[in-house]
């Protein structure tokens, strides 16, 4: 009889970007779901809860975005180091941020793909689901992603989803399958 313990699933870290309302929070809710309905742990570093928590302290200029994305490294890397797929969805709109997350990620021979959720601004824009586009357009939010903030699109994503051409469905099971193929699941 062997009786050590059967070897965990080694964790990693699945980094969706792309501007608000592209779709990052809708398909790591469902990348969550298909992984643990597939017995594998997961858990979602998300964007708008990080800032309603751990960094709750920080606001949208570029200083305190490098630092919430530092952070939703950090605590990713905590997660994937124990075993758990990380899915982080956060606008990380700047590449010399991104790559700083890599880095940290890196460092700890932790396995991280970017995933760029890509719908174009004006899709973006039409879906607007928190009504925050109407209202930077407005001028009531400074320093919007993607109206008076950049976004830098990844040079080389591993995965690349146009959430306009595809439905979520589709998207989804495409980020399943990458994924399993990504951590050797
Ligand atoms: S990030 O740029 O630091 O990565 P993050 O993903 O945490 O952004 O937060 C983005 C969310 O904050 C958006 O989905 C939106 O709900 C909200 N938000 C509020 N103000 C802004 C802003 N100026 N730019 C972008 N998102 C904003």
């Amino acid at each position: 009889m062997n009786a050590s313990p059967a070897t965990p699933a080694p964790g990693g870290v699945i980094w969706l970007t792309g501007l608000s309302g592209a779709g990052k929070s809708t398909l790591a809710g469902h990348l969550h779901a298909d992984l643990r309905a597939r017995g594998r742990l997961a858990a979602i570093i998300d964007g708008d809860e990080l800032r309603r928590g751990l960094s709750r302290d920080l606001g949208f200029g570029p200083a305190d975005r490098a630092e919430n994305v530092r952070r939703a490294a950090e605590v990713a890397g905590m997660f994937a180091a124990a075993g758990v797929v990380a899915v982080v969805a956060l606008i990380s709109p700047l590449r010399a941020d991104r790559r700083l997350a890599r880095d940290i990620l890196a460092r700890r021979q932790l396995p991280c793909a970017e995933v760029y959720v890509h719908a174009p601004l004006a899709v973006c824009e039409g879906r607007d689901p928190k009504g925050l586009y109407r209202r930077a357009r407005a001028g009531a939010i400074p320093e919007f992603t993607g109206i008076s903030a950049p976004y830098e699109p990844p040079e080389n994503p591993a995965l690349e989803l146009r959430t306009d051409l595809a439905g979520v469905q589709d998207c989804a099971r495409r980020l399943l399958a990458f994924t399993q193929a990504f951590l050797g699941t």
